[in-house]
């Protein structure tokens, strides 16, 4: 018997989770642009160079996308809201972007669904970019300018706002392993956005509850790090590699320090009296999202600087992405967030998913598999006392996968990328049997 809703708490939050620049379509209604547009447009950035540009057009599908969530018996929605869009110079405001996400929060709550906001999940205007983006502490004044702009708008209709989508992507993965725009392998750099992107954090935290708002949260990735054998080489290298993946940003929030371990090899480069910034990033929250994916195995590498790491691939079976499926890496994260670090707070699981080569016509079975071995460790993870209210699966759309373009599959719905035509899959029919209310 599989699992339904029937098997979670009364009142868990079952949703699907998107982005603004992965579905929307950054050509239309006046958005601005943005480092992914210049990142894409390098060569050698982006699988075939693919872009946002037009993506699954969701500004003009987005009725019928609400539909689909709202006909999967789901009850929250997980989007963000373009900072390009809302202002695309990275300050004077559009009021064509405003006014789409408007109409969006609105068409979210008519159809029954919770809207969970996401302000930053990587359009950084290409005007900020071009002044250092998260490498210039200016950039995260601007964003708290950009969070109480939008928030003037939407804040009395959606039910939750997260500032940021997983600060580690847009860290470490962007400005030292390259792999996400701005494209930059510099520790130097890295340092620096590791540390500002928090402070951007903490500042929209401060004038948004200045401004009453409730409900306030940030997303941070995990990513399960084990020793590729028992050696104390590697198990440092896997220990090194959990500091700045699994413990830098959550330490920095819940215990207003970094983690030793990642300092060894960052303290040189951080920017000036990061110290002082240290209260302000560490403000209590109301809830923590977790995205969770998979696992990654980590070796020790001989005379490499530091952290001196790399991946090796491990045995367990793999998604399109090459990703470990590894369901037991969600119920770790979520019962060592509880046990470490924030007690009783909410936690919702605010991404899990998986690409697969789909097809509209062949169904998507590992996917379902994928989800509902997930779901159930999140429910044994709440057995074991970690307060989870909700889980969002990603994505409720085929979208543009970032350096991968739109070759990785994640949705539950197959888009057709020329007619754009949506297709629901197997694994979208399993979830909305699952979480049928039986009225
Ligand atoms: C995390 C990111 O938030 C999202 O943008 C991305 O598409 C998924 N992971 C899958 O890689």
């Amino acid at each position: 018997m599989p699992l339904s809703r029937f098997d979670f708490p009364e009142g868990f939050l079952f949703g699907a989770a998107t982005a603004a620049y992965q579905i929307e379509g950054s050509r239309f209604g006046g958005c601005g642009p943005c480092h992914w547009d210049t990142f894409a447009a390098t060569p050698g950035n982006v699988l075939r160079a693919d872009d946002g540009a037009t993506a699954c057009d969701h500004i003009h599908h987005w009725p019928a996308d609400l539909d689909l969530l709202r006909a999967a018996n789901m009850d929250a929605y997980r989007f963000s809201t373009s900072w390009a869009r809302v202002m695309p110079d990275g300050a004077t405001v559009n009021p064509e972007g405003l006014a789409f996400y408007d109409r969006l929060v609105d068409g979210m709550l008519e159809r029954g669904l919770k809207p969970f906001q996401t302000l930053y999940h990587w359009e950084l205007p290409s005007a900020l970019a071009d002044k250092g983006g998260w490498t210039n502490r200016d950039t995260c004044h601007r964003f708290a300018d950009f969070a109480e702009t939008i928030t003037r708008r939407l804040g009395d209709r959606v039910a939750s706002i997260a500032t940021i989508n997983e600060p580690w992507c847009v860290a470490w993965l962007s400005h030292f392993l390259g792999h996400h725009a701005p494209g930059l392998r510099d520790i130097r750099a890295a340092a620096r956005a590791m540390h500002h992107i928090l402070l951007a954090h903490g500042l929209a935290v401060e004038r948004l509850r200045g401004m009453g708002q409730p409900n306030l949260g940030i997303v941070l990735n995990f990513d399960y790090c084990q020793p590729a054998s028992d050696t104390a080489q590697d198990v440092q290298a896997a220990a090194r590699a959990d500091g700045i993946f699994n413990r830098w940003f959550i330490e920095a929030i819940t215990r207003r320090s970094y983690p030793d371990i990642v300092l060894e090899g960052l303290a040189p480069h951080m920017p000036a009296n990061w110290q002082d910034d240290m209260a302000l990033i560490g403000q209590p929250l109301d809830w923590l999202g977790i995205n969770y994916y998979t696992r990654h195995i980590q070796q020790h590498v001989p005379g490499a600087p530091w952290p001196a790491t790399r991946d090796v691939t491990g045995p367990l079976p793999k998604t399109q992405m090459d990703w470990e499926i590894y369901p037991d890496g969600l119920h770790h994260f979520l019962t060592r967030m509880a046990r470490d670090y924030v007690g009783d707070l909410p936690l919702y699981v605010t991404e899990n998913g998986m690409a697969n080569a789909d097809h509209p016509d062949i169904p998507d079975t590992i996917r379902e598999d994928f989800l509902f071995a997930h779901l159930a460790a999140t429910k044994r993870a709440i057995a074991d006392g970690a307060n989870v209210r909700g889980f969002f699966y990603w994505s409720l759309l085929d979208n543009y996968e970032w350096a991968f373009g739109y070759e990785k599959r994640f949705g539950l719905v197959h888009v057709d990328f020329t007619t754009l035509k949506r297709t629901p899959k197997t694994s979208y029919h399993a979830l909305a049997r699952a979480l049928a209310r039986n009225d």
